[in-house]
């Protein structure tokens, strides 16, 4: 049993990657998935992390859901920290994870926001500067690497109220109802693979959607046959994290507390 911890969500592998990368620099530190399940491994740890892209500038569904899981009342002295990933403004996401811990009892005592390239293409195009944010997310995980081994404390800011009106309209949304699969669907089963939620399964050799879906966009990224598309994915380029492979973030869906 390792001593530390990182809980993860990951749709297209930015929030994978950051908490692998996080894991192996602090050393002695499991990663399992954010799942209804998860949880058993939160007490009795020295540092607990938390990494999960921002939806809508707040937590996913399925994070919120995590943080009000009642193991969070065995977590008592540990360092816990939250690095959200996101496109372009993570607003309260932080803040809101803080204020979900506080209601367990538990002090967040760390967090930050690290900037990687959107996923979200059913309102923006993927940048053209991708390098640049791989780069810099580089500069800003170690910094964020060097906090956390030394314990650091920050305090984070009140969001924006706009933003809980957009959270607050989309953040339930079913998604996948608005999910078109095409004739270049070859029924490969890639989009199974890598949903977190087993919302897929092929029939007649195509994805069915099972509805309930988180909306990470995993199935529309990863497909190879790019047959996937929501309102306005039409004509945008797919993007995954270039280091997270479809087996990667299949088996990673797939483990299990204690693997
Ligand atoms: C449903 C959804 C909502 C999103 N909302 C925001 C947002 O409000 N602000 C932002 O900066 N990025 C937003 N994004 C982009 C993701 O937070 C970003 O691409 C993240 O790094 C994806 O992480 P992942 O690859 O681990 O899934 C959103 C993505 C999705 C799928
Ligand atoms: S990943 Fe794409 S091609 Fe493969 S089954 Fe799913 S929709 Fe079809
Ligand atoms: S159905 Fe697609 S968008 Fe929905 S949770 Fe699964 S992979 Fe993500």
């Amino acid at each position: 049993m390792s001593k530390n911890v990182i809980y993860c969500f990951s749709g297209t592998g930015n929030s994978l990657f950051v908490a692998k990368r996080l894991a192996n620099k602090l050393g002695d530190c499991d990663i399992y998935p954010i799942t209804e399940q998860a949880g058993a491994s939160l007490a009795g740890k020295e540092k607990i992390g938390l990494v999960f892209p921002t939806y809508f500038g707040g937590l996913p569904a399925i994070v919120d859901g995590f943080l009000k899981k009642s193991e969070w009342q065995q977590v008592k002295n540990a360092y816990v920290f939250c690095i959200v990933t996101a496109g372009g403004n993570a607003a309260k996401t932080v803040r809101s994870c803080e204020l979900a811990l506080k209601a367990q009892g538990v002090k967040l005592n760390y967090g930050k926001t690290v900037y990687l390239p959107t996923n979200y293409i059913l309102w923006h195009n993927v940048p053209g500067n991708r390098e640049q944010f791989y780069q810099k997310a580089e500069v800003k995980l170690d910094e964020i690497v060097k906090a956390i081994s030394e314990q650091k404390q920050n305090q984070t800011l009140p969001g924006i109220f706009l933003f809980d009106l957009v959270y607050n309209h989309y953040i339930n949304q079913k998604a996948d109802r608005y999910f078109k699969v095409g004739d270049s669907c070859n029924g490969c089963a890639t989009c199974v693979r890598v949903c977190p939620v087993n919302n897929i399964r092929i029939t007649k050799h195509k994805p069915e959607y099972l509805g309930h879906c988180q909306q990470c966009l995993a199935c529309l990224h990863y497909c190879p046959n790019q047959a996937i598309e929501a309102k306005g994915s039409k004509g945008r380029p797919r993007i995954t994290h270039p280091h997270i492979s479809v087996k990667e973030i299949s088996d990673f869906h797939h483990k299990k507390e204690g693997e």
